[in-house]
């Protein structure tokens, strides 16, 4: 007996043991493919490493190793001489990493710069065309455009579509000490993302007063980089021309690779696809050409001629009971139970026996197994609670570490209706652990996801993309800002989250997507109608008055752009980001920023060259948004005259000529709206004033646009439908109610509104 209980035991064990190995998901994917040790050569006497960088084919060094293709060249040089041996890309490319499944290369690229000496003999050099090859594209999900400076402004152009594109940030700061050490976020260094199927890449730096206000920072740097990748460090700041002169920097670049030029059918009907046995052809998204992959099963090098191999399942881990009820089949295996046996012969639904003998020694030792089980049980218990302390303690110094502290307490004392704190697992269920597809939006300061709650709850969750002492201020900032919010077009705040190691907030999700984005698509923006845009404009105009002047600590939004204004099934507007956004302290009416911040084409020209915030920046981007909604245009352009690239200049320089006409969304002009559009026309002129004080305050420009819609409703139409060529400013204006400036917006264009130095900022650039 006592011998029996102890095989019994011993049996147990096994199992147990075996069970918790299959049901670990790290032997899962020890059955990688490890036995695939093939070299990735197309014939013997090529090699598939350079030092250490692996050169898989279709990549390869010397003549007969690599894929030939007019279009395409993936021919690597390999160094000897350095140690260790360096491998080139188009004979000057250092590479750092090639990747067979995403279609990806690393390459090395040089940084560009623009210093400044002490006695004005400046240094500029650029590069441009970043890699011009056929089949190679930047990658636009895993490169990050970095700019690094005090007084700098830089543009990435590129072509994308065949159709110009540009990009770009700026970044200033008035001493060292303001900039943080090693994270790029604005001051003194700062990040634009970049979209898909940008080819032909330049950089052109500039700066706004040649870098003699900030002596301790004489050069501007930019360059592409791949994320993570990047080198940012305060000191960098702190170096001059001499340093770039003697030391060449170079930044890893991603660039995404496809064979050919033509998709998966086409090459595949053409008879000349690289994709051969047991491969799968797969068309890459936004790219030419065509990539090729091993299907479930095998492994290889799925570009070579002889295709992949099976993978022997029986050789590796595998999902068998018994090592011996393995039997491999071409692309896969299962699992046999020998004769007498029955079931799948798996871990988790082992052999069993064709007779129920077994039944009776279960019975027999039921008392010492139940026994055994108890004792083991305990046993997890202990170990899976003391997982769960450490687990805590984790997230419990990340919530230290995001601001929580500093949350509670600026939050203590204040009332937050409903705000909900969610923990890191509800997130992460709620977005499929932050999956790629669940991706809405993306920028400089983070990623935004799309997230479904237990309850069927859509929510959109931010997630900010390292962890830095200035974002966890702008993330508490934003909690603080719009805790005081309590307004039906201002997107909700719904939560955050504080244990996870970058902070996450958690909003209302707005199903309809941005101002901007419809305003882009012809189809969308087919249905923004006149109405529906005046609307919007209205909704908007009455938040940004409503946190300027209802609320007791006024709030600047600062980066009012069409791409901060949602909207829901019914076009209602719904203002979102308040990161950047300013709580005015009372009796102040401005703040000094120490970094000028907001987006190009709706930054406050007076707020850029003063560095004083008020209220009536706000006014000056809502009137960039105004004339976004009845022109359709992009607020900086690079296709229109040099002057006009901005959406601003060239409404004003439009207007000036009497051809508003020609620059009017077509869809919305009819006799009926005519008089409206240039009403808001005539209003968008004031709010873009050079001089804030001329500007009106946004709860005036919230009532013009209401007597604006009131023009509407009323059975006033044009007599002859023609356009008046009258720009002096709507009566309604400057009556009613007090002005806040002096002079107001009584003007008609003059001259003033020409601001030369915006130009030459925007022209030098060029
Ligand atoms: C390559 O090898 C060198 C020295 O052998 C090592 O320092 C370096 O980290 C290696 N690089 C990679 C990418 O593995
Ligand atoms: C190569 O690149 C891939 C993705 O681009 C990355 O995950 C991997 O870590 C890189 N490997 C090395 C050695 O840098
Ligand atoms: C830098 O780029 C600008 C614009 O493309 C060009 O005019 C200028 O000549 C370039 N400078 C150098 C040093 O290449
Ligand atoms: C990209 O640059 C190359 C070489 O500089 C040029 O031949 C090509 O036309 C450019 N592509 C576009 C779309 O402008
Ligand atoms: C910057 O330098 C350029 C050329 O050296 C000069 O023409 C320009 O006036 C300078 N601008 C300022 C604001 O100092
Ligand atoms: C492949 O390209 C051809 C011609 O450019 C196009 O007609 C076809 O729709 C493409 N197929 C796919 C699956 O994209
Ligand atoms: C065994 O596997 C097959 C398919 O793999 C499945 O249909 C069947 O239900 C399984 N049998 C048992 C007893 O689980």
């Amino acid at each position: 007996m006592p011998c029996s209980s102890l095989l019994l035991f011993w049996v147990l064990i096994q199992f147990m043991v075996r069970s918790i190995i299959a049901s670990s998901p790290a032997s899962a994917s020890a059955s990688a493919p490890t036995s695939a040790s093939a070299p990735q050569v197309l014939a013997p006497y090529c090699e598939d490493k350079c030092g250490n960088v692996s050169i898989p084919y279709p990549f390869g060094m010397g003549d007969g190793c690599y894929y030939q293709d007019p279009n395409n060249n993936f021919k690597i040089s390999c160094d000897q001489s350095t140690t260790p041996p360096t491998a080139y890309f188009d004979t000057s490319f250092p590479v750092f990493n090639t990747s067979l499944l995403t279609g990806e290369i690393c390459i090395r690229r040089d940084i560009s710069y623009d210093c400044y000496g002490n006695n004005n003999n400046n240094h500029r050099r650029n590069y441009t065309a970043l890699v011009n090859i056929r089949g190679f594209t930047i990658s636009s999900t895993n490169n990050l455009l970095i700019a690094m400076g005090c007084d700098t402004y830089v543009w990435f152009t590129g072509v994308r579509h065949g159709k110009p594109y540009q990009t770009g940030c700026m970044t200033s700061c008035g001493s060292l000490e303001e900039v943080s050490e090693d994270a790029c976020n604005g001051v003194g260094c700062c990040i634009a993302s970049l979209p898909d199927e940008v080819t032909n890449i330049t950089t052109t730096i500039g700066s706004f007063s040649n870098h003699s206000r900030v002596p301790f920072n004489p050069c501007s740097v930019a360059y592409p980089a791949a994320v993570n990748e990047y080198r940012y460090h305060k000191m960098d700041l702190s170096r001059d021309l001499d340093f770039y002169m003697k030391n060449r920097i170079q930044v890893p670049v991603v660039f995404n690779w496809a064979i050919g030029t033509h998709n998966c059918s086409v090459s595949q009907a053409k008879g000349n696809s690289l994709c051969k046995s047991n491969t799968l052809c797969v068309d890459p998204p936004n790219q030419d050409g065509y990539h090729c992959k091993c299907q479930d099963g095998f492994t290889g090098n799925p570009y070579l001629p002889r295709g992949c191999a099976d993978i022997d399942e029986c050789k590796e881990s595998n999902e068998c009971e018994k090592p011996e009820y393995c039997i491999n089949q071409i692309g896969s295996y299962h699992c046999k139970c020998p004769k007498g046996y029955h079931g799948n012969g798996t871990r988790t639904q082992p052999c069993s026996s064709d007779r129920k003998s077994w039944l009776i020694p279960v019975a027999a030792t039921a008392g010492v197994a139940g026994a055994m089980i108890i004792l083991l049980v305990i046993g997890f218990y202990l170990y899976w609670k003391h997982g769960k302390i450490q687990h805590k303690r984790m997230r419990e110094s990340f919530f230290r570490q995001n601001g929580g502290l500093l949350l509670h307490e600026k939050l203590s004392g204040r009332k937050i209706d409903g705000l909900k704190v969610f923990t890191a697992q509800d997130l992460e269920i709620a977005t499929n652990n932050y999956n790629d597809k669940y991706i809405i939006g993306r920028g400089g300061f983070g990623i935004v996801y799309k997230g479904i709650l237990g309850n069927n709850q859509h929510i959109a969750i931010k997630r900010s993309l390292k962890v830095d002492p200035r974002q966890v201020e702008q993330f508490i900032n934003e909690v603080l800002v719009l805790s005081q919010i309590n307004n039906r077009n201002v997107v909700k705040l719904l939560g955050c989250c504080l244990e996870t190691e970058v902070p996450l907030l958690v909003y209302e999700f707005i199903t309809n997507g941005t101002l901007y984005d419809h305003l882009v698509d012809a189809v969308k923006a087919s249905i923004l109608t006149w109405n529906t845009r005046l609307n919007i404009a209205l909704e908007v105009a009455n938040v940004l008055s409503y946190l300027h002047t209802t609320i007791s600590t006024p709030i600047i939004h600062r980066d009012m752009k069409s791409m901060n204004i949602l909207l829901d099934d019914n076009y209602t507007a719904k203002v979102a980001d308040f990161g950047a956004s300013r709580l005015v302290p009372e009796d102040q009416g401005q703040v000094v920023a120490t970094m000028v911040q907001g987006t190009w084409g709706y930054l406050d020209p007076e707020y850029m060259q003063t560095r004083k915030l008020t209220e009536k920046s706000d006014v000056y981007s809502f009137g960039v948004v105004l004339v976004e909604l009845i022109t359709r245009k992009k607020a900086i352009c690079y296709d229109r005259p040099d002057d006009e690239t901005s959406l601003a200049m060239h409404l004003l320089i439009k207007m000036r000529e009497g051809e508003l006409l020609n620059i009017l969304d077509k869809t919305i002009v009819n006799e009926g709206t005519i008089e409206q559009i240039q009403q808001m026309a005539n209003l968008a002129t004031c709010c873009l004033m050079v001089k804030g004080d001329d500007r009106p305050s946004m709860k005036e420009v919230a009532i013009e646009l209401e007597t604006i819609k009131r023009i509407g409703s009323s059975p006033w139409i044009s007599k002859d439908g023609s356009f008046q060529e009258d720009m002096s400013v709507s009566e309604s204006l400057l009556e009613g109610y007090p002005r806040s400036g002096t002079s107001g917006c009584s003007s008609s264009i003059d001259i003033d509104l020409y601001n030369p130095r915006l130009d030459s900022i925007l022209a030098d650039g060029r």
